[in-house]
């Protein structure tokens, strides 16, 4: 299997703030990998840094072999890597339409509209929901929209930061599963979640961080299944 994502010593943080510490990890060709960890402990900021709006100091981020540290988004996004944020990552105040447009205003009509249908065949839910302003979207509508719009720029490689955040379990699952298929479209996922259990029971691998460090990493399963984890990082419902 191929590498696709390979993080070494990574340091990383905001101008002068630290908040990334000899971060390692990698994901590999086709896999879903989940970050974890506690609120505040960096797991925005690893995604940020790694797709170049988060400040690098030092370490290495490689992309299919190649050293990307320092990159600017917009190569990073010529290179096949998408990112959707954790917050504001939709325009509320243009139609679902004109958000999808947004996220590839730099193709051509043809290839953009190709796209845009692409788009809308994994995500359905939008399709009759095209005019409507996404500020009426519901919360699980918006994350389809977020996710849609990073796919016009036919990602490699998605990077999703908390995508089911404050939905009903019922979104949840279906935002994640719906990220899940997105593999058999030759997407490999990075995704950090609150909602550990839900995101590593997809999930080939996981990372725990606990102040700006990964603390622990493995099997999505052996997560799942260690007691002690359990206690301190997946919530206390059990299975
Ligand atoms: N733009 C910024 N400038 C300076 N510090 C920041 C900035 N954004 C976040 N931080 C700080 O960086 C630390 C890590 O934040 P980060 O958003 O990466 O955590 P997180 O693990 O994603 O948390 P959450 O689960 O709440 O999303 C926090 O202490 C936060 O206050
Ligand atoms: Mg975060």
């Amino acid at each position: 299997m191929s590498r696709v994502l390979e993080v070494t010593n990574l340091e990383g943080g905001y101008d002068s703030v630290q908040i990334l510490y000899g971060i390692d990890m990698y994901v590999d060709d086709g896999e879903f990998v989940t970050i974890i960890g506690p609120n505040g402990c960096g797991k925005s900021t690893l995604i940020k840094t790694i797709f170049g709006i988060a400040t690098f100091y030092n370490g290495k981020i490689e992309y299919r072999g190649e050293s990307v540290s320092r990159w600017r988004t917009d190569q990073l996004v010529n290179h096949g890597i998408a990112y959707v944020p954790q917050v504001d990552n939709v325009f509320p105040s243009l139609s679902v339409m004109e958000n999808l447009q947004m996220g590839g205003n730099k193709l051509s009509t043809t290839i953009l509209n190709n796209r845009i249908d692409k788009s809308l065949k994994m995500f359905p839910d939008l399709q009759n929901r095209l005019f409507d302003l996404a500020a009426s979207l519901s919360g699980g509508e918006r994350q389809m929209l977020a996710i849609s719009r990073a796919l016009i720029s036919d990602p490699k490689f998605l990077l999703l930061d908390e995508p089911t955040a404050a939905l009903s379990p019922l979104y949840q699952q279906q935002i994640i599963e719906r990220i899940d298929s997105l593999r058999e479209e030759g997407i490999t996922i990075l995704i950090v979640e609150q909602n550990a259990r839900l995101s590593l029971a997809r999930s080939d691998r996981g990372y725990i961080m606990s102040n700006g460090k990964i603390v622990h990493s493995g099997d999505a399963k052996t997560i799942l299944d260690d007691p002690e984890i359990g206690e301190y990082f997946l919530g206390s419902t059990g299975h």
